[in-house]
């Protein structure tokens, strides 16, 4: 097909290009596995669609020079984008865009390659859909992933969702079987919302009711996939909506020019209007809208643009231009609903890096209010979200975040969740409303700060992080280190976990939540100490790398010093000092560290003690040495 787009006219295609951005657009995703036949499905669609097309071109062919360029074969190429050749180039993607026009309409079908990580690929593929296909073996029928997905298109805002009951075939194109399906179909998904909900009986192998209607069911009277997918009403964009622009980049040129670029989320603009910057309040007046085909009067929904303004105010990335008549919600606590995709589970007091459309930041997900069970939608209490799983939570973040809810505004009330270690995306929230309580409180300036506090007492705060398998000898190295500092005058404090855990942490065992909590609290704790101006000595397994560098990040450069105390799990069990390890081992004792709950290494500590063969006073002399220098 590339060979024949360059054979066509220059003019020629600039209108035909041009006819087909007039046509409306249908983003739709699929959903379901492999197994269900997604590929077999898309493959056919985009094949069957493409011999339309293909028609279309040969027309348009007869009509054509001789010469065309090599610029605009691209649109066409890009139907030819094989659906395997990510997978087979072994290029690991969350999403693959696939993109295909009838004579009626184009489409862009968000494609997800896994089928494991399916939640994740729906979520971050499908903000923008108005249309789920919903996959399912005619053999097996409903089943609780197609209640997920279901529900998950509705959480997201989609509008339509299409049961492809596929594989009817190997049910021998059975009347009865496509009823049962559609029915138990309908009375749950008949509860959340959605505009349309259309059962289609397919093969995608054979091609029965994917584009064309299917001789093998003369029962079935509806529209085939494609003819559905032609005509679903699509819903206009409403431009009275409020003006949101989230600022993607800022650019300066030259020293008189300044402007905001970014895609216009929702609402219009127009030169002369009023803006509000939603993070600092500020207003000004729009001067000019600038785009590369020149300035424009005014922009609306979906447009790229870089916003002039009359005056010189902050503004950065991530903030967001909104009309101020209707400003975004202002708040750095916030209750979401989130789709939680990772096989770790989601922690409350983790850390986490939040990204929203143009905004990035650590949150950590404050508490886990319930989780939603798929079957019943009833509200489950729960610890943690597993692969998979819905909750609604608290969300707090380090730093104020410009937003709408979700249901407002889909681009400016979506963010993800993104682990700080393996910069994987691990969860989706849609934004429900900011925490009004939180937002009421404001942080208090102090007059006498860290630095007053630390001179007073000729010491600059730190915190020495001792870290280590239970029996390792930290509380041991810990207690002769602070005796050492104490002698040479400075005020030090000892935050011991086993002695927290009979106060401040009275409430917390040892599942990894309860630990993510106590690692929280103690760094807190200990951040509170820096500033009165202390040297804070931690003693705690701390078993997880990522409550560790959670904890660092509290902190000012230099100021934490990670200590391993690397004593071997064999050589703990061996010391045994409170006899854990015996009742471990016997299976006594559950979660316990080494045996039957896991201990990150530390893999750049600014310290790493190898005790064997070491004297307890001569390690802590080594930390305290490593101070006096640093
Ligand atoms: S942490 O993992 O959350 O950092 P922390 O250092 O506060 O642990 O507490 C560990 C101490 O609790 C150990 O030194 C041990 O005395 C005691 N303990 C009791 N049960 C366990 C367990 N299951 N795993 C580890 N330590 C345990």
């Amino acid at each position: 097909m590339a060979v024949l787009a360059s054979s066509i006219a220059t003019d020629t295609l600039q209108d035909y290009l041009a006819e087909q951005e007039e046509k409306p657009l249908l983003r739709f995703i699929t959903c379901g596995s492999v197994d269900d036949g997604k590929s077999t499905l898309i493959g056919r669609l985009l094949y069957d669609t493409k011999l339309i097309f293909d028609d279309q071109l040969a027309t348009l062919e007869r009509d054509s020079a001789r010469h065309g360029t090599a610029g605009e074969a691209i649109d066409f190429a890009l139907l030819l984008d094989g659906l395997e050749a990510e997978r087979e180039q072994g290029i690991t993607i969350d999403v693959a865009y696939r993109y295909f026009a009838t004579a009626e309409r184009r489409f862009i079908v968000a494609d997800s390659p896994g089928h494991e990580e399916y939640t994740r690929n729906m979520a971050t593929g499908a903000s923008t859909a108005d249309l789920a296909v919903v996959l399912v073996d005619a053999r097996q029928g409903i089943l609780r992933q197609t209640r997920r997905h279901a529900f998950i298109a509705s959480l997201l805002g989609i509008r339509h969702i299409v049961l492809a009951v596929n594989k009817i075939d190997l049910v021998g194109y059975d009347e009865a079987v496509f009823a049962e399906i559609a029915k138990e179909f309908r009375a749950f998904a008949g509860g959340l919302g959605f505009a349309t909900i259309a059962p289609i009986p397919m093969s995608a192998r054979h091609g029965d009711n994917v584009t064309a209607n299917s001789a093998h069911m003369p029962w079935y009277t509806g529209e085939t996939l494609l003819g559905h997918l032609e005509t679903v009403p699509l819903a206009g964009q409403d431009l009275g909506r409020p003006f949101r622009l989230p600022v993607q980049l800022v650019t300066r040129p030259d020293q008189d020019f300044r402007g905001f670029a970014g895609q216009v989320a929702s609402g219009r603009i127009a030169v002369g209007d009023d803006i509000i910057v939603a993070k600092s309040g500020r207003t000004s007046r729009v001067k000019a809208i600038v785009t590369a085909d020149g300035d424009l009067p005014a922009a609306s929904e979906g447009h790229a643009v870089t916003i002039v303004l009359e005056d010189e105010i902050d503004i950065s990335r991530g903030d967001v231009l909104a009309t101020p008549r209707d400003r975004p919600q202002l708040a750095d606590q916030f209750m979401a609903h989130l789709v939680w995709f990772s096989a770790e589970p989601m922690m409350p007091g983790r850390s986490y890096i939040l990204r929203t459309e143009t905004d990035s930041m650590s949150a950590t997900v404050t508490a886990l209010k319930y989780q939603i069970d798929i079957n019943s939608f009833s509200h489950e209490a729960a610890k943690s979200l597993h692969m998979n799983e819905i909750g609604v939570c608290n969300i707090a973040t380090q730093s104020p975040v410009a937003f709408d809810s979700y249901k407002a505004n889909r681009t400016t009330g979506n963010f993800v969740l993104i682990d700080r270690l393996t910069n994987a995306t691990v969860g989706a929230g849609m934004i429900d409303h900011p925490l009004r309580r939180a937002t009421n409180v404001q942080w208090q300036a102090l007059d006498i700060d860290r630095n007053a506090r630390a001179a007073m007492k000729h010491q600059k705060p730190a915190v020495l992080w001792l870290t280590g398998y239970s029996g390792a000898g930290k509380s041991t190295i810990a207690n002769m280190l602070e005796k050492l500092l104490h002698a040479s005058g400075r005020h030090t404090y000892m935050l011991d976990g086993d002695n927290v855990r009979h106060g401040l942490n009275r409430d917390l065992g040892f599942t990894p939540e309860d630990r993510v909590e106590n690692i929280r609290r103690i760094a807190e704790v200990a951040r509170l100490m820096t500033q009165a101006g202390l040297i804070v000595i931690v003693s705690a397994i701390s078993p997880f790398r990522s409550e560790r560098r959670m904890a660092r990040d509290l902190f000012l450069d230099g100021e934490f010093i990670e200590v391993f105390v690397d004593t071997s799990l064999e050589e703990c069990a061996r010391r045994d000092p409170k006899g854990l390890y015996k009742k471990a081992l016997a299976g006594d004792l559950e979660n316990f560290t080494g045996i039957s709950s896991p201990y990150e290494q530390p893999e750049a500590p600014e310290i790493h003690l190898k005790t064997a063969g070491r004297e307890p006073g001569e390690l802590a002399t080594q930390i305290a040495e490593y101070l006096g220098k640093h």
